[in-house]
């Protein structure tokens, strides 16, 4: 029987015409982070059972990462918010679409989010989260996109700061796309292809 050809998966991004992109974070430099990440935080809670809190859809794959990483008791749920539109530019507004399965009162939460950007989302989580009465409540985010902040707001763990810039990959997206790159990439426009939020 001849034999099957394996298609390499990881090689093509598929990018559309238009739309270019550079590698800014390679996945090993992710993982490495991830690691020292886990470790800080296992240092600040050395006993606690963890319950990580991941914001849909940009942090599933941090989330599993950093999940693995975490020796001890670690759980996990996961919130819907919405706050951006087709485009590249955030709405400003925050609204949940889903709510978490399980309650956060008396537990040890962190809410895990790709990136910090205006921070109107994480500080609308914080608010609602507080009110539920958890023992402690710690924000991580995988990127900081600090010139952006319009909200006064700060994550207590920060993978990377990075420049102003659209990235996507590694879970973020553009138009739901690019979610599954390994990497963080910066999305480039070669034409009018950019589209404005909804
Ligand atoms: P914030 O409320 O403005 O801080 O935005 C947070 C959300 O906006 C993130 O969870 C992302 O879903 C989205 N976002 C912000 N910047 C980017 C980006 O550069 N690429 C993809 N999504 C982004």
């Amino acid at each position: 029987m001849p034999k099957k050809k394996v298609r390499p998966t990881r090689e093509k991004p598929g990018h559309r015409p238009g739309e270019s992109l550079r590698v800014l974070i390679s996945d090993a430099r992710l993982h490495r982070r991830i690691r020292q990440l886990a470790r800080e935080i296992r240092r600040d809670f050395p006993k606690d059972e963890l319950h990580l809190i991941g914001v849909l859809k940009g942090s599933v794959f941090f989330l599993a990462d950093l999940a693995r990483e975490l020796g001890g008791e670690v759980s996990f749920d996961f919130i819907g918010v919405s706050s951006y539109g087709s485009g590249t530019d955030s709405t400003g507004e925050v609204r949940l679409t889903k709510d978490l399965d399980v309650s956060i009162d008396s537990r040890t939460v962190i809410i895990v989010e790709d990136i910090l950007d205006t921070g109107l989302t994480l500080k609308y989580l914080l608010h609602v989260f507080e009110e539920r009465k958890p023992k402690h409540l710690r924000t991580i985010v995988l990127l900081d996109k600090v010139e952006r902040r319009i909200a006064d707001v700060k994550a207590d763990y920060t993978g990377f700061p990075i420049p102003n810039e659209f990235v996507v990959g590694y879970g973020l997206d553009f138009d739901q796309r690019y979610r599954n790159l390994p990497t963080v990439c910066i999305l480039q426009f070669s034409s009018k292809k950019k589209t404005k939020s909804q």
